[in-house]
C-alpha cells in the first residue's frame, strides 16, 4: 500500500490535533504500515478508502482507532535500568523517610503503554518497602490508547515480554504462569489504577504527586506542547517531588523551573528551589 500525499497530510493533521503527535514528512512508509491492519480489519480496499471514510464521517470511531494506531508503544520491564536504580537507591529512601509520619505516597506514570513501566515501579516500591500495604498509596497510570490501558489492566505478558528486562527473582515473586504466558499477581496489580488520559487535552483534577514518570512520550510532541506539559507538571508535582523523563528528553530550554537531579543517567528532574517555593 502507498499513501497519497493529501491522504498522508490528512492523517498527519488528525494525529497532531487529537494526540499532539508530530509525524514528520517522509514517514509515509510508517503511516502505510500502521494503517494497513485497520484497512484489512474494516475490509476496505485501500488506505485511500480508509481516509475517504474519515473525511466523510467525522463522528466515525475509526478516527480514534487511526490515532491509536499511530502511537508507538515500545516499552519493557526496567527499561533503561538507571531510572529504577535511582528510584531504589535515592528517590524512595529520601521520600519514604520524609513521608514516614503520614505514611502516604502518590505516583503517576503518564504514557504507560502496556503497563511494564508502572509494574516495574510497583515492584521496585514493594521490594524497597515491603510494608507498602500499610501506607496510603495513590498510584495512577495513564495512556492515550484504550487498548494499552486494557492490556495493562489485564497484566498478562508473553514469554518474550517477560524475558525483556525482568529479573528471574522478581518474575517468580510477582508473576504466575498462565498457559504459555505470565500473569501479574493480584497484590501488585491492585496497587495501580489504570486510566485512559490524553496528555494534550485538559487534565483531570489530580492529587499532588511525589513521583511522576513521563518517559518516552514527549519526544513525539512539538516544542509548544512540551512546554505546556511541563507547565502543567509543575502544578501537579509536589515541591519536593521527582520527575522522570526518557533518555532523549529534557526540560532544558523548555522549562526553567526544573533542574536535573544529581543522579547519574537517571533522567530524573526536581524543581529548582525558587520554583518549588512559588508552587
Ligand atoms: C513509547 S511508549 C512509552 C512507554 C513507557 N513510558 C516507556 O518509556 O517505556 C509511548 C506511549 O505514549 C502514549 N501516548 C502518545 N501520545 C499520547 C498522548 N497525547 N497522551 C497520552 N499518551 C500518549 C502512547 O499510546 C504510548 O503508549
Amino acid at each position: 500500500m502507498t499513501i497519497a500525499a493529501d491522504d498522508f497530510e490528512y492523517v498527519r493533521v488528525l494525529v497532531r490535533t487529537k494526540a499532539g503527535i508530530v509525524i514528520e514528512p517522509g514517514k509515509e512508509y510508517m503511516v502505510d504500515a500502521r494503517l494497513g491492519p485497520i484497512v484489512r480489519r474494516e475490509k476496505l480496499e485501500s488506505i485511500a478508502a480508509l481516509v475517504a471514510r474519515l473525511r466523510t464521517n467525522i463522528a466515525d470511531p475509526l478516527h480514534r482507532q487511526v490515532v491509536e494506531a499511530m502511537t508507538t508503544n515500545e516499552t519493557s520491564f526496567f527499561r533503561d535500568l538507571h531510572p529504577f536504580e535511582a528510584l531504589r537507591k535515592t528517590v524512595l529512601p529520601a521520600l519514604c523517610a520524609k513521608r514516614a509520619a503520614g505514611k502516604s505516597l502518590s505516583i503517576w506514570c503518564g504514557a504507560s503503554s502496556t503497563g511494564q513501566e508502572p509494574y516495574t515501579i510497583a515492584m521496585t516500591l514493594r521490594e524497597f518497602l515491603p510494608a507498602i500495604d500499610e501506607w496510603s498509596l495513590s498510584f495512577i497510570a495513564t495512556d492515550l490508547s484504550s487498548e494499552m490501558v486494557a492490556r495493562s489492566k489485564a497484566g498478562a505478558y508473553n514469554q518474550i515480554e517477560v524475558n525483556r528486562g525482568l529479573p528471574a527473582t522478581l518474575m517468580v515473586k510477582y508473576f504466575e504462569k498462565q498457559g504459555l504466558g505470565w500473569q501479574i499477581k493480584e497484590p501488585l496489580r491492585r496497587m495501580i489504577d489504570f486510566r485512559e488520559m490524553n496528555l494534550t487535552k485538559p487534565w483531570p483534577t489530580f492529587p499532588k504527586f511525589d513521583i511522576v514518570f513521563m518517559r518516552n512520550v514527549l519526544i513525539y510532541f512539538d516544542v509548544d506542547t512540551k512546554k505546556e506539559i511541563f507547565r502543567r507538571l509543575r502544578s501537579v508535582l509536589k515541591p519536593d517531588g521527582y520527575l522522570f523523563l526518557g533518555g532523549a528528553e529534557t526540560t532544558m530550554g523548555l522549562d526553567d523551573a526544573f533542574e536535573r537531579a544529581p543522579i547519574e543517567k537517571s533522567g530524573c528532574y526536581v524543581m529548582k528551589q525558587a520554583a518549588a517555593n512559588a508552587a
